[in-house]
């Protein structure tokens, strides 16, 4: 009946228990998931919907339409409870699907969790969402702001922060809920054969189970509830993103089971980003750790998609021009879910004749002339070196979550830590004291001694996030994985030819070089120098790190994939898997990408796990 016990000894499953420990973080104990949490699949319009439900009729040869459950898709974070003897045992995060962080007793504190239960059952597995409503949110905030202390950006980020507290009765303050969407008994003591039946059972138990889902006939009723909630979704107390569109019939469940990431039998169906009208109050000027120039637009605030929005992103005062848009205008703006808002469009202009904007000519922070760069739109302030606006901006991104993630070293703390003189460049961070920190302005919960031991902790980043916590223009996130997984070592890189980065598939001449400018850098040098007298270096690659994970299992590359077919081939053989050019009952995987022809049918034909692209970055920890 539950399908998910097949799989636990499959490659995928292996191939993720491998990689918990750069998932887990400090503070909380590992929990390996006894049955792996999937993602889902998204679907993002109605035309898609139907094709998964018509897919999975012709795949399954069903011959009466199967019945679906539509739930409310919460924004908030998954978690799994485990019960043993109806008393609640282990709670935790999802992390990566095989491996979370043990969070029970935080889960503890939260009311929509019930401790036990009067019914026997040996042992059950619940799994849900665990959410802060959104006038829990708005409170929280409120108070926040009153002490001082930083906002949260949304219910998520809320609830996210409220349950990783180390100090359960702070979680116990934050009001935070559950929807059980979910339940799974290891033994056959209680027999249920749906997902439906399954929720009554969870209710009956205790949980919460949020009332707005339906049991549809068809995916017609289900493409209705989605077009009730999507003008709905704000009418509710508590944020969704979408609908979470499932098979209702267990044993229907089993017999289609799981891809590589995700269910068959479940899809979500995302909300089209809302677009909301407000006023553009101001256009601010922004200027960045490279020291390019941006307009950034000031709105009136207003709530989109989970969070209230103040600024939007101009891009380039060419994107001004082009959108015809001036200060009192009423504008259009759109926020995907984690993108930084856009203005779409003019909808009114504003009655008084202001004056259209004007680009500045020198920059607003230091007051240097600004000055064009060949090939691109921006302008930009040339002071690199004493330009207030940059080195906040190079220090804040230093510290940010994909760099050095160096938490609590908040955009205030950065702000007095410049002001009194204590750091202007990342090494900086690295010599001040518990007594310089002392000298600032702390906000609460964050003392001297936690940044002290925040900044020390975090000086042996992985050699990617090094790479990128340097801000080498050009380089991403995407690009230094890339970099530290050729060069394997900082030093490597630093002598790296023109020509040896250039052969990277992906990378041209235009990264290529502006690495070789980075390290050619005087300035660059002193502060990879300073950088490793305090200590701080990244770890190096050993040769034959990760280099297993893809041993003995074989892959067939077809359709067009985002990136060339040599990339794919690269990555595989690295970590000791085989390329084959034609599917075979040996096949392990085939990576499809779009149009992928015969090879998939035969891969369908032969039962061989097919996958994309987003499922073989998860499988080789490409993020
Ligand atoms: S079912 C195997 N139902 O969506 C199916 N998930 O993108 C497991 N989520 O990690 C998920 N509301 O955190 C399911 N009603 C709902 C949900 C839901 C939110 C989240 C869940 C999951 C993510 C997948």
């Amino acid at each position: 009946m539950y399908p998910e016990y097949k799989l636990s000894d499959s490659p995928t499953q292996k191939v993720g228990t491998k990689l918990f420990e750069s998932q887990v973080s400090k503070g909380f104990l590992p929990h390996q998931h006894k049955v792996r949490l999937y993602s889902l699949d998204n679907t993002y319009s109605y035309e898609e919907l139907s094709s998964w439900y018509d897919k999975l009729q012709k795949n399954y040869s069903l011959s009466s339409l199967p019945e679906l459950v539509c739930e409310l898709k919460i924004d908030g974070l998954a978690i799994s409870l485990n019960y043993h003897n109806s008393k609640f045992a282990i709670g935790a995060t999802r992390g990566d699907g095989f491996v979370g962080e043990n969070i029970t007793k935080n889960l503890e504190t939260i009311k929509a969790i019930p401790d036990s239960f009067s019914e026997e059952i040996s042992d059950i597995e619940v799994r849900g969402e665990i959410f802060m409503p959104k006038s829990a949110f708005q409170k929280l905030n409120d108070e926040q702001a009153s002490k001082g202390a930083k906002l949260f950006a949304n219910p998520r980020n809320a609830a996210s922060g409220s349950l990783r507290q180390l100090d359960p009765e702070i979680t116990r303050k934050r009001e935070l809920s559950m929807f059980a969407y979910y339940g799974r008994i290891d033994s056959g003591e209680i027999s249920i054969k749906s997902h439906s039946e399954m929720l009554s059972f969870l209710k009956k138990l205790g949980f919460n189970i949020n009332p707005n889902f339906r049991i549809c006939k068809n995916i017609d009723e289900a493409i209705e509830y989605c077009k009730y909630w999507d003008k709905r979704r704000n009418d509710l107390d508590y944020a969704t993103d979408g609908v979470v569109i499932k098979i209702n019939d267990f044993a229907l469940q089993s017999e289609m089971g799981y891809t590589a990431r995700a269910p068959r039998w479940a899809t979500a169906f995302k909300f089209p980003p809302e677009e909301v009208s407000t006023i553009l109050k101001d256009i601010e000027i922004n200027v960045g750790r490279s020291g390019a120039v941006t307009p950034v637009a000031v709105l009136e605030p207003v709530y989109i998609s989970g969070s209230t929005v103040q600024r939007a992103t101009l891009h380039n005062f060419d994107e001004i021009k082009r959108l015809g848009i001036n200060i009192g205008d009423r504008v259009l703006v759109k926020k995907a879910a984690e993108i930084i808002p856009k203005i779409i469009c003019v909808t009114e202009h504003s009655d008084s004749k202001s004056s259209p904007f004007v680009p500045p000519l020198t920059c607003p922070s230091c007051g240097t002339k600004l000055v064009p760069v060949e090939g691109e739109v921006n302008l930009y302030c040339p002071n690199y070196l004493a330009c207030p606006s940059q080195i906040k901006a190079r220090l804040e991104y230093w510290v940010s979550k994909d760099c050095m993630d160096i938490d609590g070293l908040g955009d205030n703390i950065i702000a007095q830590l410049i002001e009194k003189g204590l750091a202007a460049t990342p090494a900086d961070l690295y010599k001040l004291t518990t007594d310089d920190f002392m000298k600032l302005d702390l906000i609460a919960e964050k003392s001297a001694d936690n940044l002290f031991t925040e900044i020390q902790a975090s000086k042996h980043p992985t050699l990617s996030k090094f790479i990128n916590s340097l801000g080498i223009r050009h380089v991403g996130k995407e690009t230094s994985d890339v970099l530290a997984r050729k060069f394997k070592s900082l030093n490597a890189l630093k002598n790296a030819t023109l020509e040896q980065i250039r052969d990277i598939d992906g990378i041209g001449d235009k990264i290529a070089l502006s690495i070789l400018d980075f390290f050619s850098n005087s300035f660059n040098n002193e502060l990879l120098n300073n950088l490793k007298q305090y200590g701080v270096e990244p770890q190096e690659i050993k040769e034959n790190q990760n280099s297993e994970i893809f041993k003995g299992l074989t892959f067939v590359i077809t359709g067009t994939l985002s990136k060339t077919r040599d990339y794919f081939e690269n990555i595989i053989k690295e970590y000791g898997g085989k390329v084959s050019s034609s599917v075979s009952k040996k096949t392990s995987f085939v990576l499809a990408g779009e149009n992928p022809g015969s090879k998939l049918d035969k891969a369908i034909a032969l039962s061989v796990k097919v996958i994309d692209e987003n499922e073989f970055n998860e499988m080789a920890n490409i993020k």
